[in-house]
């Protein structure tokens, strides 16, 4: 069958991506990622928890493990993430007597001060790798979900996380000088899931016109899209749209990257904060119709990314296979589900017929 990066680095496409951990890096699965995909994101090894679990010990030694099998197959690596609430171990927001960080100068200062440690942690180990500057890192997810699902009393309805509790809005300000301090030659992404939705899609841009306006060096706006049919495809047309009329009224440039791609074989994601308790359920007790359903779904998307390709610089499936989609066991134990290309034994599904065959 063709190769997904040939099919889509023709239609303008320029990264195609896969989100990866070391299991991937032998045998058939590092075949098929060779095969089809010329990026690949680490799906966990770059977290903050991975990175420096305790303060001041970092250990390099998964995302290395990913950055030799990057280095070995001429892959790109889209960085996942410098700045996040989620997997991100709870001594960042305690004073060292393990008491909570509050909004003090004093903690503030710690908390900002902890940050920049962290990326320059980062960038130190990665340009000690590579150092005639030629890091396979091509961007990085300088910020993750820092917009809630709902309404709240924060500007843009920003997520009340620990970072913003302390540091409130311009903690965002400061992870992306940061990271353009220490990664001046990557691109610089916002990153968040639900962006499809019109709601988030208004805070969420919101948020990205602010940071323009207050000249924060940002390259672009991140769409996780981990979507299910429940969500029409118009509304992530409509997102990709959005940025592009934002990106020209703001006379800054904004590349847009699919981040995260899945689709769900269960109902019920939509409307829903993905944390609610809402559990999801079976989209249909018949497996190979939910397969084909999942293939006419990525038809569609697909057809809308393409309108698209002028802004889309990557699109990033989040898992090589359904056997190993993060779905089937978040929020809770899932076989059935279908998200993927590739099913359990490496072989193309309807998916994967729906991005390279649009007939
Ligand atoms: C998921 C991974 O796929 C899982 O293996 C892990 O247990 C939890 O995190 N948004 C993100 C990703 O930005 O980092 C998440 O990845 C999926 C949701």
């Amino acid at each position: 069958v063709p190769a997904l990066k040939d099919v889509l680095g023709a239609q303008g496409f320029e990264h195609v991506g896969v989100a990866l951990d070391q299991r991937e890096t032998t045998g058939r699965p590092a075949q098929l990622v060779q095969k089809h995909f010329n990026a690949f994101t680490p799906e966990n090894d770059g977290k903050p928890e991975s990175v420096q679990p305790t303060e001041g010990t970092f250990t390099f030694g998964n995302l290395d493990r990913l950055l030799d099998f990057a280095d070995a197959t001429g892959t790109q690596v889209y960085g996942h993430v410098l700045v996040w609430h989620s997997q991100t171990p709870a001594w960042v927001f305690q004073r060292p007597d393990g008491t909570p960080l509050t909004n003090s100068p004093a903690d503030r200062a710690l908390l900002e001060q902890r940050m920049e440690t962290h990326i320059k942690a980062i960038a130190d180990h990665v340009n000690a790798r590579y150092p005639d500057g030629n890091s396979p890192i091509w961007a990085w997810d300088v910020v993750n979900e820092v917009i809630a699902d709902g309404d709240n009393a924060n500007p843009h309805d920003m997520r009340d996380s620990r970072w913003f509790q302390v540091l409130g809005e311009g903690f965002v300000d400061h992870a992306f000088r940061l990271a353009d301090q220490y990664f001046p030659d990557a691109k610089l992404f916002i990153n968040d899931y639900n962006t499809e939705m019109p709601e988030k899609r208004a805070d969420y841009l919101g948020l990205v016109s602010s940071l323009i306006e207050r000249g924060v060096p940002i390259d672009g706006v991140g769409h996780q899209a981990h979507v299910d049919f429940g969500r029409p495809v118009q509304w992530l047309d409509d997102s990709l749209t959005a940025v592009e009329e934002l990106s020209a009224q703001e006379g800054h440039p904004l590349a847009q990257v699919i981040t995260e791609l899945d689709v769900s074989t269960s109902t019920e994601m939509a409307s829903a904060d993905v944390n609610s308790t809402g559990a999801p359920e079976r989209a249909t007790p018949d497996d190979a119709a939910a397969g084909v359903e999942n293939g006419y779904y990525y038809r569609d998307l697909f057809a809308a990314l393409r309108e698209h390709s002028g802004s889309i610089e990557s699109v990033t499936f989040w898992g090589i296979s359904n056997a190993r989609t993060w779905l089937r066991t978040w929020p809770y134990p899932r076989p059935w589900e279908r998200p993927l290309p590739f099913d359990d034994d490496l072989q193309v599904t309807p998916a994967y017929w729906g991005v390279v065959d649009p007939s």
